[in-house]
C-alpha cells in the first residue's frame, strides 16, 4: 500500500478502496467509482461554499491563512508593498515573474497606451440615473467592452489575450473615473499618458481647471500600495466567478464583469463600505462596548472582522493600517480612525472573537483611507476591482491554458419532489 494514499472502506458494501493523494489533496472523482450497484450514480462529496474543495492547482497566489502569510508568485506581500510598484506587481502576477527593465518599460507602455475608451462609453455613462452605484456602472461598462473588441473571443489566441490583458488593466481606472465623475455631476478627464498609473488615475478623478494635474506623491504611493495590497487573493469569491464564467469561454470582458458582480457584495469587497456605515454608526467610542455586544449576540457582524482563509492577522490589515496614519497625517485625522483603533482593541481581547479567530481583515481600515482621500463609500468597491483586475486576469489566463480544466459545473444533491402529475389551474388548492 503506497504511504501517500487514502483507504476507504465503503461500509454500504464492506468494499475498501485505495485512493492516491497528491499535494494534500484527493480527487473527488475518485469517490465516483464507489458504488452500491451497478446502477447506482456513485458517491459525490458534498460541499457547500466550497469551504474544502480546491477548484485548480494555481501559481498565482499562496495564503497561509494560519499564519497570515500572502505571496504573490512566491512573493511576499509585504515586500512588494514596500519595494515594487501597482505595474510592476500586476506584471508578475500575470506573466509569473519580476518583469526587467525592458520587460517593464514594454509593459507600461502597452498598459499606458489602452486606457482611452471608445467615445460611445461616455454616452452610456449619459444613459445611467443620476443616483446610480458606480459598481453597477462599472460591471456594466465593462461586459460593454465585449462589442468594442469581438477578436477578444479567440481565448485560445496568446497575443489576443496579452492584448485583451492589456486594454482590461489599462481601462479600469478610466472607466472607475467616469462613473466617479458621472456620480458628481462633473465633466470626464481623458487619460494622461506623461503620468504614472496611478497618477493618472487621480488625475482623472480630480483634476478641474488646471492644465496639468500634479498627484501628490504621498497620495500617489498610498494609493499604489493600496492597489499592490487589493491585486490578487488566490479563489475568492470574485476570482472563483472569472474562472467559473471564463470556464466556458465566453471574451474575458463578459467574465470581468461577472467578477466585479461577485466583487460588489458586503460580504467580499463591498465591506470596505459597510465598515464605514458601521464606524459612523457606532458614532463615538462610548458606544462600542453595547455594538460589540449586539455582534456577541448574533444580531449583526462585525463588518471588516473574520475571514474565511485567514484564521490570524490580515497581512495586507497590518500594512494599511501604517499607511492610514500616513495619509492622515497629510489629509488631517479623522474620527473613525480612533472609533476603529478602539474597536480592534476591544475585539482583539474579546473571548467571542477570540475563540473564532476573527481578526481585522483588509476591509477594516482601507475605507478610512479612502474616506479620509474624499471618496464618497460607494467608490470604495470600486478602488478594490481596479487592482483585483490584474489578478482576475491571472487566474483566467491560468485558467484557459490548464488542459485540466473544463466548463465548471458543480453536481447537486437533490432533494426536491420526483415525477409528480401536472395539476390543472382549476383543480389546485
Ligand atoms: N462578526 C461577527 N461574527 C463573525 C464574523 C464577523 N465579522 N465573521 C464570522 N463570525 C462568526 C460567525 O457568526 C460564526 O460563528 P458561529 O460559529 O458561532 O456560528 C463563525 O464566526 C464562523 O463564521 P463563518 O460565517 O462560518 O465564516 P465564513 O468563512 O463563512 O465567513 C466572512 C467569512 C468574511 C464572510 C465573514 O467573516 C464575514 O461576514 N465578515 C464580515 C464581512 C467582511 O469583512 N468581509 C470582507 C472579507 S475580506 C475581503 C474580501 O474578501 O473582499
Amino acid at each position: 500500500m503506497a504511504n501517500d494514499s487514502l483507504t476507504v472502506t465503503d461500509n454500504r458494501t464492506g468494499q475498501t478502496y485505495e485512493l492516491p493523494i497528491t499535494d494534500g489533496s484527493v480527487r473527488a472523482m475518485d469517490f465516483r467509482g464507489m458504488k452500491v450497484s451497478d446502477d447506482d450514480f456513485g458517491l459525490m462529496v458534498y460541499d457547500p461554499a466550497f469551504t474544502n474543495t480546491a477548484s485548480c492547482r494555481s501559481c498565482v497566489t499562496f495564503i497561509d491563512g494560519d499564519r497570515g502569510i500572502l505571496e504573490y508568485r512566491g512573493y511576499p506581500i509585504e515586500q512588494l508593498a514596500e519595494q515594487s510598484t501597482f505595474l510592476e506587481t500586476a506584471f508578475l502576477l500575470v506573466h509569473g515573474h519580476l518583469p526587467n527593465a525592458e520587460e517593464l518599460r514594454q509593459w507600461t507602455h502597452n498598459i499606458t497606451h489602452h486606457t482611452f475608451v471608445h467615445e460611445n462609453v461616455r454616452h452610456f455613462m449619459e444613459g445611467f440615473r443620476y443616483d446610480a452605484h458606480p459598481m453597477g456602472m462599472l460591471m456594466s461598462t465593462v461586459a460593454a467592452l465585449s462589442t468594442f473588441y469581438p477578436e477578444a473571443r479567440n481565448v485560445d489566441d496568446p497575443a489576443s489575450r496579452e492584448l485583451q490583458t492589456w486594454r482590461l488593466i489599462a481601462k479600469m481606472p478610466t472607466l472607475a473615473s467616469f462613473a466617479y465623475r458621472r456620480m458628481r455631476g462633473f465633466p470626464y478627464v481623458y487619460p494622461d499618458n506623461d503620468l504614472s498609473f496611478t497618477g493618472n488615475f487621480m488625475s482623472m478623478l480630480w483634476k478641474m481647471a488646471e492644465p496639468k494635474f500634479e498627484p501628490d506623491p504621498v497620495i500617489e504611493r498610498a494609493v499604489d500600495v493600496l492597489f499592490i495590497l487589493h491585486a490578487d487573493h488566490e479563489q475568492n469569491c470574485s476570482a472563483n466567478a472569472m474562472r467559473s464564467v471564463g470556464s466556458s469561454e465566453p471574451d474575458p470582458y463578459m467574465a470581468t464583469s461577472a467578477a466585479i458582480g461577485a466583487l460588489a457584495g458586503p460580504l467580499h469587497g463591498g465591506a470596505n463600505e459597510a465598515v464605514i456605515r458601521m464606524l459612523e454608526e457606532i458614532g463615538d467610542p462610548k458606544n462600542i462596548p453595547a455594538f460589540v455586544d449586539g455582534v456577541k449576540k448574533g444580531e449583526r457582524r462585525l463588518m471588516g472582522f473574520g475571514h474565511r482563509v485567514y484564521k490570524n492577522y490580515d497581512p495586507r490589515a497590518r500594512i494599511i493600517k501604517r499607511h492610514a496614519d500616513e495619509v492622515l497625517n497629510l489629509t488631517g485625522t479623522n474620527r473613525l480612525l480612533d472609533i476603529a483603533q478602539e474597536l480592534e482593541q476591544v475585539a482583539l481581547s474579546d473571548d467571542y472573537f477570540i475563540q473564532r479567530r476573527l481578526y481585522p481583515n483588509v476591509d477594516f481600515y482601507s475605507g478610512i483611507i479612502y474616506q479620509a482621500l474624499g471618496f464618497p463609500s460607494e467608490m470604495f468597491p470600486v478602488l478594490f476591482a481596479i487592482p483585483r483586475t490584474a489578478g482576475w486576469v491571472a487566474q483566467w489566463r491560468e485558467l484557459i491554458t490548464d488542459p485540466e480544466q473544463k466548463i465548471a459545473r458543480p453536481r447537486q444533491v437533490y432533494v426536491g419532489e420526483r415525477q409528480l402529475d401536472y395539476v390543472p389551474m382549476d383543480q389546485r388548492g
